[in-house]
């Protein structure tokens, strides 16, 4: 007998006439990284044993140590105490092998009607169900942050911008509620997801179903699963859910990344807009004075690294012919690094939202500069009958001659704004400040403080009645 004959651990072993090369062993095997679906699998294979003895496919004796030995497994991998083995390749040969050798010929039964591309395919979707539930909690911290933010400061003023430059004042509560409408979304994006995800793949067998008598229904069942799906060959080789969750979390990073670039530029002492809590930042090991905004940081460059694990499984997935084939046994370390990565990025941006704080100071001062309230002036003057366009050109000249002499629009005198346009009147200075403009803002989604108070309403009532 050849040293290799007796290597070979694998339960195919029958065919083979030599033992699998070591570093094949090496490059094949998933077990480092797929044991993390040790749950899953074994749920999975519950549900299979108690449906085969059901119908009388194996005996109720045999499911009965078969599920006894499978939670034994399970308490043995939670305690530390499981010996994984490289040489199995993966999660379900590991689990299966130390079956047999607990329990012995009823252990053998348990493949039968099934094979490990159904199996995979099963203990995936149960992840990557038990994830989107886990996302949605996740979210709802981030979601309370940005609400405790906006609540706790309704009427406080700040400068909108577009293209990076001051546009308009808003709330900050306004600001606020921007992200929190984004997260919502997110939200709902993995509900719709998690309808595709939540069926049962187990019973298609490797790829054409199985000619035993078997349940699925009762199979799905007992694995929470919403149904069962139509096509053997569709089931076992079927990515789509996990390219559609991909590409959700990868949308949770985008807003988050969003929101970590305005963190790190409000943080500046060129704006000095937020102060983030000491907590969550970091010094510098040669510049004694830094404080510096790292965790925005690192979440804004981790949101590449998710992207890519999205690119990844498409490009996996679009060669390949049916039904299952080996590659798609690199969709798990991509699976995982993302739920990994947005998790923590979830976790810490709940943090540091619900701790920065806005320095209000500093906000009211930046309100007065940049023209904010030019659009203001310019729609006073279309309530007073003159066409928008003219308006519009009349405020912009009025904007260049103030930049000019280095002042703003309220430090214009009433004889100035006179001579702009003889409909202007006293009231004119009303529009002019900050306050004056965030209060006209009254049109439904726009930042005015009744509108935003009531948006502050309807995002708590929001959070707790939402249904995942
Ligand atoms: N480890 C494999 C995967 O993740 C399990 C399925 C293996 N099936 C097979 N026919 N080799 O996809």
């Amino acid at each position: 007998m050849s040293k290799g004959l007796l290597r070979n651990k694998k339960p195919w072993g029958g065919r083979f006439k030599e033992a699998t090369d070591e570093l094949v062993e090496r490059f094949t095997a998933s077990e480092h990284f797929d044991r993390r679906l040790f749950r899953h699998d074994i749920a999975g294979s519950k549900a299979h044993a108690e449906m085969l003895a059901r119908q009388g496919i194996i005996s109720s004796q045999d499911a009965h140590n078969i599920i006894e030995g499978l939670s034994e497994i399970e308490a043995d991998i939670e305690a530390g105490r499981f010996q994984w083995r490289p040489e199995l390749e993966d999660v379900h040969m590991n689990i299966e092998k130390a079956l047999v050798d607990r329990i012995g010929e009823a252990g053998k039964r348990l493949h039968t009607a099934r094979s490990r591309n159904d199996q995979v395919a099963t203990d995936t979707r149960l992840y990557v169900r038990e994830q989107i539930d886990r996302m949605d909690r996740l979210l709802s911290l981030v979601q309370e942050a940005l609400l405790l933010q906006a609540s706790e400061r309704p009427a406080l003023v700040m400068p909108g911008y577009t293209h990076l430059q001051r546009a308009q004042p808003v709330l900050w509560a306004h600001h606020m509620l921007a992200y929190f409408e984004m997260f919502k979304r997110d939200r709902q994006r993995l509900k719709d997801c998690r309808k595709r995800v939540n069926i049962c793949p187990l019973g298609s067998a490797a790829l054409a179903g199985t000619g035993f008598p078997i349940d699925r229904q009762y199979v799905a069942r007992r694995l929470g699963f919403e149904g069962i799906s139509s096509n053997s060959m569709d089931a076992v080789s079927d990515r789509d859910y996990l390219v559609e969750f991909l590409a959700a979390l990868s949308l949770v990073m985008v807003h988050l990344s969003r929101l970590s670039e305005e963190l790190i530029l409000w943080s500046s002492s060129e704006f000095s807009f937020v102060d983030l809590p000491d907590a969550y930042c970091t010094g510098s090991s040669i510049m004694p004075q830094k404080k510096n905004p790292d965790v925005p940081e690192l979440v804004r460059g981790k949101a590449g690294r998710v992207f890519g694990h999205l690119i990844a499984v498409l490009v996996q997935i679009k060669g390949l012919p049916l039904a299952y084939n080996r590659d798609l046994q690199e969709d798990k370390e991509a699976l995982f690094d993302a739920v990994g990565t947005v998790s923590l990025s979830l976790e810490v941006m709940a943090g540091i939202i619900a701790h920065m704080r806005p320095r209000e100071e500093r906000l009211a001062e930046a309100v007065k500069s940049g023209f904010l309230t030019a659009t203001d002036l310019a729609d006073y003057l279309v309530k007073k009958g003159v066409p928008f366009r003219q308006a519009h050109a009349i405020v912009g000249q009025a904007v260049a001659a103030c930049a000019r002499q280095g002042k703003e629009l309220t430090d214009m005198t009433f004889d100035e704004l006179r001579a702009l346009h003889p409909n202007i009147e006293e009231d004119v200075f009303d529009v002019l400040s900050a306050e004056g403009s965030v209060g006209a803002r009254n049109c439904p989604g726009g930042t005015g403080f009744a509108r935003v108070k009531e948006a502050i309403e309807s995002a708590s009532l929001w959070l707790r009645t939402w249904k995942k």
